[in-house]
């Protein structure tokens, strides 16, 4: 089941490059994904907001889009067998906290800060987004 996928590399992780090195040229092609899009954007607020939409309302919405708004980061299109599942299996929970104990062979157990700031998405079920 050939699928593409939308990943984002955070800007708390964007900001540290021997990480981003290791997610792109070890984690992804380890896991039998392939990046076929690599773009670094910057957001505004709006556009922020406008991505996260499903989550206004939420009491985490403000920080949400406050953080990915706050700098450069990396949008990925990743192509592979399951790639929707396997990309967000490969990142791990929500909470990097939770993912070391639980899942510590994830990427956002290595590199996840905190809840918000969790270096990490992964498109759902839709898998692409498009802009
Ligand atoms: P992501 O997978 O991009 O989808 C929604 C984002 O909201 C999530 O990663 C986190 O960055 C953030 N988020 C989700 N749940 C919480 C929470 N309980 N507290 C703070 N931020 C959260």
């Amino acid at each position: 089941n050939l699928q593409y996928t939308l990943a984002l590399l955070k800007p708390d992780l964007f900001t540290q490059p021997h990480c981003v090195k290791a997610v792109l040229n070890e984690f992804i092609p380890m896991n039998g994904l392939k990046i076929v899009i690599q773009k670094t954007v910057s957001w505004s607020v709006k556009d922020a907001q406008y991505f996260y939409a499903e989550h206004r309302g939420k009491y985490f919405f403000q920080r949400l889009t406050d953080y990915l708004s706050s700098g450069p980061f990396f949008a990925l299109v990743l192509q592979g067998p399951d790639a929707i599942s396997k990309w967000r299996k490969l990142i791990g929970p929500t909470r990097p906290d939770k993912a070391r104990i639980h899942h510590p062979e994830t990427l956002r157990a290595h590199f996840g800060l905190t809840d918000t700031r969790n270096s990490f998405h992964g498109s759902g079920k839709r898998g692409f987004f498009v802009y």
